[in-house]
């Protein structure tokens, strides 16, 4: 017998569990259109409402366009390998599952506490950016919200212009600030509402949590093609001052990595990956649709093709309608929308902005709480953290407690330590699904595969190489937040999960 710690769940095992039904089992309730939806709910968001405009103002000017390609084109290849993954083992869990059928319980274990990172840390990165775009909205009606419940303890904001501002968002000198009303925040009371919201609409059920979402995509894809409709005929009537902007599409590099030039791109690449980020939240509800082995690689491939053609179009207007040198701002698209003089616009972009943000939230903690599910099922976490409720067929209690803690996390700490983390524990686990999908082709290729990544090994081994490349791209201290993050998760794994998993004891 091999060592314990790289026990493997057997496929089959895994398949019957995807086939269980009954009270105490997930609801078979999605079909494509929702899985397509899912996916887009999860990914359209902060990344093109929020970063792209700092992407392109300070890394990559107008050539933005070319890393949302660049980072598109990464997540392809990984898109490919969780769509075989995830119609070859339809159950909840996503990479946390592929992981325990073929790398073994620790690395399983390891994914699994590493996406916590992604959905959890990523859920209350958007919170951050949710309570942001809501003050912003409400600004513009003339509703100021006190700033002491809007930011992260000890934000510094001021009175600017008649709208309360966070300090950081705005370039003035000590001097001018000084003269300025000022407020310290104590803790995002919005950010914390936000998830608490969110969270209680999983709990309610996963239909109508699919329904809240299909119904607020719409909204945001309005929104999205609101911006096109407005945008693309008023650069056309522009187009000296398209082509103005446009001028330097490529800005000359300034002498340092990643300021500009062909380094610029590659930097706004890792930048703008936060955006994609989500497609592959599509496969933590495997066990809910309803055909999971056609409807999954519709699911995660569709809604990453529609957001990638919309990226690209999306950035490519922005820095035709707005110079890239203005757009290092919270609202980069509202700031293009405005600069049209279509007010109406205006409107829906933000509206659909601020829904947008809440249905990223959204798929992402039902994400994450699938993947507590299938680990407390599996005996690696505590019992209470699988139990589903009779009624609302949801895995209720983890649902509740991930919200609180996303919650606090989101009302206390800043976004930019946040989004980092999201970003480097996203990426390792498309390496580890990359990877895994090419062993279990070599140990298992009897298996029948729905659908098939294709031109293995070369997708997977893209998919390894362009997720570490962008990996290298954070800076250390995110490294060293994922070492102890890591490591925290071990303490948990060797303390609790190699007394009670399932796996290992059946191996007694
Ligand atoms: N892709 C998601 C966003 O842009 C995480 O907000």
């Amino acid at each position: 017998m091999g060592n314990p710690l790289f026990a493997t769940k057997s496929l089959e095992t895994l398949m019957k569990e995807a086939g269980d039904t009954g009270e105490h089992s997930l609801k078979r309730a999605l079909g494509p259109v929702n899985l397509v939806t899912l996916g887009i709910g999860a990914i359209i968001g902060a990344g093109i409402f929020v970063l792209t405009g700092a992407a392109a103002a300070l890394y990559a000017g107008p050539a933005i366009m070319l890393s949302y390609v660049l980072a598109g084109f990464g997540c392809v290849f990984a898109g490919l390998c969780y769509a075989e993954f995830a119609s070859l083992i339809p159950v909840a869990g996503s990479a946390y599952t592929y992981g325990y059928a073929t790398l073994g319980e620790i690395i399983a274990w390891i994914i699994g506490w590493d996406l916590i990172l992604e959905y959890a840390f990523g859920a209350a990165t958007v919170a951050s950016g949710w309570s942001s775009t809501l003050v912003a909205f409400l600004q513009d009606y003339g509703i100021s919200l006190p700033p002491q419940i809007c930011d992260v303890p000890g934000a510094k904001w001021v009175l600017y212009d008649g709208r309360w501002t966070p300090l950081t968002a705005l370039s003035l000198s000590p001097g001018q600030a000084a003269g300025l009303p000022q407020a310290t925040a104590t803790f995002n009371l919005i950010a914390f509402l936000a998830i608490l919201g969110v969270t209680t609409i999983l709990i309610i059920g996963i239909k109508e949590s699919a329904n809240f979402n299909t119904a607020i995509v719409f909204v945001k894809l309005t929104a999205v093609l609101t911006f096109i409709a407005v945008a693309l005929p008023f650069v056309l009537k522009h187009s000296d001052m398209a082509h103005a902007n446009w001028k330097v599409f490529l800005p000359p590099n300034m002498g340092t990595f990643g300021a500009y030039g062909w380094s610029g791109v590659l930097r706004g690449a890792g930048v703008v990956f936060f955006a994609y980020i989500g497609f592959d939240a599509v496969s933590t509800a495997a066990q809910e649709a309803r055909n999971p082995q056609k409807d999954m690689p519709v699911g995660i491939l569709g809604s990453l093709v529609v957001c990638t053609i919309l990226y690209i179009i999306v950035s490519g207007l922005l820095t035709a309608t707005v110079h890239y040198s203005r757009l290092n701002i919270g609202a980069p698209v509202s700031l293009a929308i405005r600069e049209t003089g279509v007010k109406w616009g205006s409107y829906v972009v933000n509206a659909g902005a601020l829904a947008g943000l809440s249905t990223v939230m959204l798929v992402m903690l039902l994400g994450q709480s699938r993947v507590f599910y299938s680990m407390a099922h599996d005996g690696l976490l505590w019992k209470w953290a699988g139990d589903i409720h009779p009624r609302f067929r949801t895995p209720w209690k983890s649902t509740a407690i991930v919200g609180l803690c996303v919650a606090v996390v989101g009302s206390l700490v800043p976004i930019g330590s946040l989004g980092q983390m999201v970003s480097i524990g996203t990426l390792l686990a498309f390496v580890i699904v990359c990877a895994s999908v090419w062993i279990l082709r070599v140990r298992r290729p009897d298996l029948e595969r729905p659908f098939r990544t294709p031109l293995v090994p070369f997708v997977p081994i893209m998919g390894i190489v362009v997720s570490l490349g962008l990996m290298a791209g954070l800076n250390g201290v995110t490294w060293i937040r994922l070492i102890v993050w890591l490591a925290i998760g071990m303490v948990i794994y060797f303390t609790y999960s190699v007394k009670h998993s399932k796996v290992r004891n059946s191996l007694k």
